[in-house]
C-alpha cells in the first residue's frame, strides 16, 4: 500500500476503471445549474458587505445510505430554525447553505486506522471506501464516484421536492437554500466541471459553493488550482499555520479581480488562538483590497480525543472561537459574516457539554458520525441563541470598547 497520499487523493488501484468513471461523470447532466452558483455569488457578495449572515452546516461526512442517514427535510427543518433564529434577533436575513449532496470525501491525518492488530486504509469518505472495517470496503473503489453523484441527485431532488411544497421551511431557510462540499476528490470535481454555453465561463457543476480544505491549500497544488479554474463562489479554509503572505496569495491566484461573492475565508483557528491568529490574517484581506468574505468554522480547531479514545468537541470551545471570531471583526471593523458548522438535528452525543448534559462518560452513548462530532439539534440552536445577539447593531460599539487592547 502507497502511504501518506498525496494530496490527500486515495490510491485508486485501477487507474483505467477511474478514467472510465471520469468520463462517465463528464457525460451526465451537472447536478447544478451554473446561474445558481452566480446567484450564490451574488448572496455570499451582501454577506461581505455586512448586510446579511451566512449559516452552512451539515454532517462532516455524508452516507450514501443506512440507518444514520438524516432524512433531506430534517436536516434543512434543523439549519431553517437556527437561521430563523439568527435573523429574527439579528435582524440580519440569513443566507443558509448546506454541508450536503456532496460532502462525500474526507482529507485524512492518517493513511491508515489500527484496530487491534489489523491495520487498514483509513475511511475516506462514501465517495472513496466503506466505514466497515475489513478490506475489502475499505479499498477505493472509483464506482464509488458514481454513487456519489447518484447520491448528490437525489438528496437535490428532496431540496426541489422540499422547495416547491413546503414554503414555510424555505421562507425560514432565508427564501433559498445553497449546497457546498469540499472539493477533494479532483477526478470527482473535474469529471463535473462544464463550461457555460451562454456565458462561456467555466463551472464547477457539483455543487453551488465548493470549499478546499485546511490540509489541500497549497498554493502550488492541485486543488487551488481546480479552485481557480472556475467561476463558482469558492471558500478556503484557513488554519494556524496560515501566513500572511499565504493569504495573499489565494487572494491572487483565486480572485485577482477581486469580485464580491467569489472568495470565502473559512477561518478554524481554535478558542485559543483565534485572537491572536485572526487579526494579521483579516489585516492582510483589508490590505489587499479583497471583498473576501469571513466565516468561522469553530469546530475543526476544537478537536480533541477523550481518555477512552473517542474524538470530540467541547461546546464551550465552539462557543469561544465563534465568540472570538466575532470580537476580532467587530474591532477590525469588518463583517463575522457566517458560522461554518457540523451538526446533526439528531440527538447525538458527540460534542462535550457541561450544561445539556453530554459529559465524557455519556459520549459513547449516541455517537452517530462517520468521522468528526457534531452538535446535536439542541446544541445548534442554543449556539445560534447565543450568535445572535452579538450580530445586533447595537452590540457592535460595545464590543469594540472591550477588545481595544487585543489589536496591540
Ligand atoms: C471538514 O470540514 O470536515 C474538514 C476536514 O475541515 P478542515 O479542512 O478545516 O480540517
Ligand atoms: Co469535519
Amino acid at each position: 500500500m502507497r502511504l501518506p497520499v498525496e494530496h490527500q487523493q486515495p490510491h485508486w488501484p485501477d487507474p483505467d476503471e477511474l478514467a472510465d468513471v471520469v468520463r462517465t461523470l463528464g457525460g451526465l447532466p451537472a447536478l447544478v445549474p451554473p446561474g445558481e452558483c452566480d446567484g450564490l455569488r451574488l448572496r455570499l457578495a451582501a454577506v461581505a458587505r455586512g448586510e446579511a449572515f451566512l449559516l452552512q452546516g451539515g454532517d462532516c461526512a455524508e452516507l450514501f445510505a443506512g440507518p444514520l442517514i438524516e432524512p433531506t427535510r430534517e436536516k434543512l427543518r434543523c439549519l431553517a430554525d437556527m437561521a430563523a433564529v439568527l435573523a429574527s434577533e439579528s435582524g440580519l436575513p440569513s443566507l443558509t447553505v448546506g454541508r450536503l449532496a456532496g460532502q462525500y470525501a474526507k482529507p485524512r491525518s492518517m493513511g491508515t486506522e489500527t484496530r487491534g492488530d489489523r491495520v487498514l486504509p483509513a475511511y475516506r469518505g462514501d465517495a472513496v471506501n466503506d466505514l466497515r472495517f475489513d478490506a475489502e470496503a475499505r479499498t477505493p473503489n472509483p464506482r464509488r464516484l458514481l454513487a456519489a453523484y447518484r447520491a448528490a441527485h437525489s438528496v437535490l431532488n428532496d431540496i426541489r421536492r422540499l422547495r416547491t411544497r413546503n414554503h414555510a421551511l424555505f421562507t425560514d431557510l432565508g427564501g433559498d437554500f445553497f449546497t457546498s462540499h469540499e472539493a477533494l476528490l479532483l477526478p470527482y470535481e473535474t469529471g463535473l466541471t462544464r463550461v457555460d454555453p451562454a456565458s462561456g465561463r467555466t463551472y464547477g457543476l457539483s455543487g453551488h459553493l465548493l470549499w478546499i480544505g485546511e490540509r489541500t491549500r497549497q498554493l502550488d497544488g492541485p486543488h487551488v488550482a481546480f479552485a481557480a479554474s472556475v467561476s463558482n463562489p469558492v471558500a478556503v479554509k484557513i488554519g494556524p499555520t496560515t501566513t500572511r503572505a499565504d493569504i495573499a496569495e489565494l487572494i491572487e491566484l483565486i480572485d485577482p479581480h477581486r469580485e464580491p461573492g467569489r472568495l470565502t475565508f473559512i477561518t478554524r483557528l481554535g478558542a485559543k488562538a483565534v485572537h491572536d491568529l485572526l487579526p494579521p490574517l483579516v489585516d492582510e484581506v483589508i490590505t489587499q483590497g479583497s471583498p473576501a468574505t469571513w466565516v468561522c468554522d469553530p469546530m475543526h480547531g476544537n478537536t480533541f480525543t477523550a481518555a477512552d479514545g473517542t474524538k470530540t468537541r467541547r461546546f464551550e470551545a465552539i462557543w469561544a472561537e465563534v465568540h472570538g471570531f466575532i470580537e476580532v471583526h467587530r474591532a477590525l471593523g469588518t463583517h463575522p459574516g457566517g458560522l461554518h458548522l457540523e451538526l446533526t438535528s439528531r440527538d447525538v452525543t458527540e460534542c462535550m457539554d457541561d450544561r445539556a448534559p453530554v459529559h465524557e462518560r455519556d459520549l459513547h452513548l449516541r455517537y452517530e458520525t462517520a468521522c468528526d462530532p457534531r452538535l446535536n439539534g439542541g446544541q445548534a440552536m442554543e449556539l445560534a441563541r447565543l450568535v445572535a445577539p452579538l450580530l445586533r447593531p447595537s452590540a457592535r460599539s460595545v464590543e469594540l470598547l472591550q477588545d481595544d487592547a487585543m489589536l496591540g
